[in-house]
């Protein structure tokens, strides 16, 4: 395994949209890996191809409780295909926004479906903090961050901290 970098706002890449995978291949497994050693390391719940520079729909996740067994799962091609009209406010943060978080509503339940590491068809529903991860690592497949889904000014105020906060760590260096 190896750790990849993980894009910061605002590269390019995390706009754009990415590609779907359809063949799974032993890359693919390679990057999962790569992509879950990254997500562990940073520490984060959710890592999403376009974050490490791989316009692949694919996505990593373990939403595990920290005191609790290790979950991790590998999300291919997925597409959201139900969400609940009830919709649930929670606080985000992203790893390509580093100590920058922000009340975002979304669906509190989504039904998604997506290919496993193994490339067999799946279908599950998520609530909680898993429906949250599901919806914002999709978001990523599609060039979407958390800070579209804030008001203009709380935008606003997460690009100047992110990019006070990105000075400091290279001052820092
Ligand atoms: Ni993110």
């Amino acid at each position: 395994m190896a750790k990849r970098k993980i894009l910061i706002f605002p590269n390019a890449s995390l706009r754009r949209k990415a590609e779907r995978v359809v063949k799974i291949t032993d890359r693919t497994r390679k990057l999962a890996e790569d992509m879950l050693e990254t997500m562990y390391d940073a520490p984060g719940i959710g890592l999403a191809g376009p974050q490490v520079g791989v316009m692949q729909r694919i996505f990593v996740m373990d939403c595990s409780p920290k005191d609790g067994d290790a979950d991790p799962r590998v999300f291919i091609d997925p597409e959201l295909v139900w969400e609940s009209d009830e919709v649930e406010k929670r606080e985000e943060g992203c790893l390509s926004f580093p100590g920058q978080f922000a009340d975002v509503f979304r669906p509190a339940k989504v039904v998604a479906t997506f290919l496993d590491i193994d490339g067999d068809p799946k279908e599950e529903e998520f609530e909680g903090i898993h429906a949250r991860c599901v919806q914002h690592e999709i978001d990523h497949l599609n060039g979407k961050l958390f800070i579209d889904h804030v008001s203009l000014v709380k935008r606003q105020l997460i690009k100047r901290k992110l990019a006070k906060e990105m000075q400091e760590r290279r001052e820092r260096k």
